[in-house]
């Protein structure tokens, strides 16, 4: 999140004050349904059901698509373990592919990891940055198969001039405390598809077939859960969606100013981004030819006052940490884990995505931020250029 303020104040008053909290049951018509026709005209795509939270929306994402038990979710080894979970709600399994030098979801391992239960690929937009989209329908196409996008860490970032999110079959956005627009935790998800959207209607909110669209729905129901938001947070949503292509705006800027900046030095490159104008500008990431050279630089910056990421060390992010998953415990119960469901075991390995480790430890990530002066700025980027001139490269 990185503006939020009265405006915020006032919307979350006006929806205390007007006693109704709850979407359904009287909120017909009010901040969330006019959040998503919002979410739905700012993304490009015909439906969105704002949700309690991006893991809720991946998992509306799925289930919409009709995947359930046997069935195998491909999702990249680089990406928060939600986009597996997401998968295992459903009740299919994940399977876990190499991410490429532009840390997104590597084509090439998505095609060497299909198998005849594949029904859906999950590429995942880290740090805002789009995927080879293009590669990723064609091999979708080619094999039958539908795309689910996690635009989690990506809210309103493009490709090629489509919003990510509007791209794929389904998709999730989030709106955690840690996202580009926030409203503490929340999400969406979005869809072009009617009966995709009939299901994950159903799904996230247990109460479907009461209320007064159930007459329109033209799919069978079935038993839901809930994960409906609240006008609270809706409200707080749509003040944060007006902020949205300013945010997107500053952080494209910043990210700008550092590549140009920073693009003579010899001590790294840059890891690719598939779409550098659609790219959100939330991190800018630094390839070095080891893990030693990226930790030196990393160790220099930081004497330097200079905050920096290394991808390796972001726990929740890399697949070896995803210690439910490698165990294959899916739920909570045997008879509803989906690894005992599948047709064929998974086999998992700490060492099955060496390249993503490889390119991980090899990356360091410095981020951008909207508000910061120009001098702030400056002087950042000119103690980024003296840590690197002092770079251990073996
Ligand atoms: C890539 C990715 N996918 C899914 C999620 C899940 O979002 P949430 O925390 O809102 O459930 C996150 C959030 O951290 C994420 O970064």
């Amino acid at each position: 999140m990185y503006t939020i303020g009265a405006e915020e104040v006032e919307a979350v008053r006006r929806v205390i004050e007007s006693g109704q909290l709850f979407r359904y049951r009287g909120g017909e018509g009010g901040e969330t349904d006019k959040f998503e026709a919002e979410w739905s005209e700012k993304i490009g795509v015909k439906h969105t059901i704002a949700v309690t939270s991006g893991t809720a929306a991946l998992a509306c994402a799925v289930v919409g698509l009709g995947i359930g038990p046997g069935d195998e979710v491909i999702v990249p080894a680089y990406t928060f373990m939600a986009s597996a979970l997401a998968a295992l709600m459903a009740g299919a399994v994940p399977i876990i592919a190499e991410v490429d030098e532009s840390l997104t979801l590597d084509p090439a391992d998505v095609e060497r990891k299909i198998t005849p239960r594949t029904k859906a690929i999950m590429p995942v937009y880290m740090n805002g940055w789009p995927c080879d989209m293009d590669a990723i329908m064609a091999i979708a196409a080619k094999h039958g198969l539908k795309v689910v996008e996690d635009a989690c860490q990506a809210d309103g970032g493009s490709y090629k001039g489509k919003r990510l999110g509007s791209i794929g079959h389904t998709a999730g956005f989030s709106f955690n405390q840690f996202k580009i627009i926030s409203c503490g935790e929340g999400g969406a998800m979005t869809t072009n598809d009617d009966a995709a959207y009939e299901r994950a209607l159903i799904y996230h909110d247990g109460g479907c077939c009461f209320r007064a669209h159930a007459a329109e729905l033209g799919v069978e129901f079935f038993a839901g859960s809930n994960f409906r938001t609240n006008e609270i947070l809706s409200a707080i949503l749509r003040v944060q969606l007006t902020r949205l292509d300013g945010i997107l705006a500053g952080l494209r800027a910043e990210k700008k100013t550092i590549v140009a900046e920073l693009s003579g030095e010899s001590a790294f490159s840059f890891n690719p981004v598939r779409d550098p104008d659609g790219d959100c500008g939330s991190s800018v990431a630094l390839l070095f030819e080891s893990a030693d050279a990226a930790k030196s630089f990393q160790q220099r910056l930081s004497e330097n006052g200079v905050g920096s990421s290394c991808p390796i060390d972001s726990g929740r992010h890399v697949y070896v940490n995803w210690e439910p998953i490698l165990n294959q415990h899916g739920a909570h119960h045997p008879k509803l884990d989906p690894f005992k469901l599948a047709d064929v075991p998974v086999q998992y390995s700490e060492d099955m995505c060496p390249r993503t480790l490889d390119l991980l430890a090899r990356t360091i990530c410095l981020g951008t931020w909207p508000t910061r002066s120009k001098d702030d700025l400056m002087d950042m980027i000119s103690k980024v250029k003296k840590a690197a001139r002092g770079v251990i490269s073996s």
